[in-house]
């Protein structure tokens, strides 16, 4: 089967050292995968040069097959990936409906298809998108993504915050889009027992590379391997919290 989503040997940085560094991975449609690792170990920076935000050094991308034109965030979109960064990217302004139309959802048969699958959105719709919950926020960020209908989503960092029942219902959306559309995703985790839970592989990111990869059944296997290895985030994020 082709991947929906094939990177090879990415390399990316911000000033002159590297961040990440010959990283390789595939993800196949219908998918999903998780990229794990602590904090700052490269997982923001590889989402953002696979979509064309921080610029590649060296390596490709490929989206079903077809190498995509490096530095073009267009271009990237255009060929089928969706992106929903950390910080969700809403119109705190906007109601919901808004936001949902400036993503292309105008017509009433796009906010139908919208709810039949984010049904939770419907008494949200007139809503500043500024006042809704973090899960809600999620959820509209998740909706706006998956109306362009890609057939790759990178997902940053999607449980932060949230209720572990949220996470859940989102995971399953996810779930439920891979399997009925062949949608291929990327879900950097955080929390990585959702992320062991939720995809079918997993992919860990050390100091730009990645040290660890394999099946969710490999990697429980493996835990105390992954717990080491990502051990720090979890730590810095609840901390953070
Ligand atoms: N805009 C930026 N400018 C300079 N350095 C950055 C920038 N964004 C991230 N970095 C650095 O790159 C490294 C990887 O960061 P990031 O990809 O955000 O890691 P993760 O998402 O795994 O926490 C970190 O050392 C971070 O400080
Ligand atoms: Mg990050």
């Amino acid at each position: 089967m082709t991947a929906a989503l094939a990177v090879t040997g990415l390399s990316a940085g911000y000033g002159s050292a590297p961040v990440i560094r010959g990283i390789s991975f595939e993800v196949l449609p219908g998918e999903i995968v998780a990229l794990l690792g602590r904090n700052g170990a490269g997982k923001t920076t590889t989402l953002l040069t696979i979509s064309g935000l921080v610029r590649a050094r060296a390596g490709e991308v490929s989206v079903g097959g077809k190498a995509v034109a490096a530095h073009h965030p267009r271009a990237v979109t255009r060929a089928g990936v969706g992106h929903v960064p950390e910080e969700r990217a809403l119109f705190a302004n906007l109601s919901v409906r808004d936001n949902l139309a400036v993503a292309g959802a105008r017509r009433a048969r796009d906010l139908r298809r919208v709810l039949e699958l984010f049904p939770e959105l419907e008494r949200l719709l007139d809503r500043r998108s500024g006042l809704l919950s973090g899960g809600e926020q999620q959820m509209l960020a998740l909706a706006r993504a998956v109306h362009q209908r890609p057939k790759v989503l990178l997902v940053d960092e999607m449980s932060l915050g949230l209720a572990p029942k949220i996470c859940q219902r989102l995971v399953d959306i996810l779930r439920r889009l891979a399997t009925e559309q062949g949608l291929a995703v990327v879900l950097v985790e955080q929390h990585l027992f959702l992320a062991l839970e939720a995809a079918d592989r997993a992919y860990v990111l050390h100091r730009g590379e990645i040290t660890l990869s394999g099946t969710r059944a490999e990697l429980a296997e493996r835990r105390a391997e992954l717990e080491a290895a990502y051990l720090g985030s979890v730590t810095a994020g609840a901390a953070a919290a």
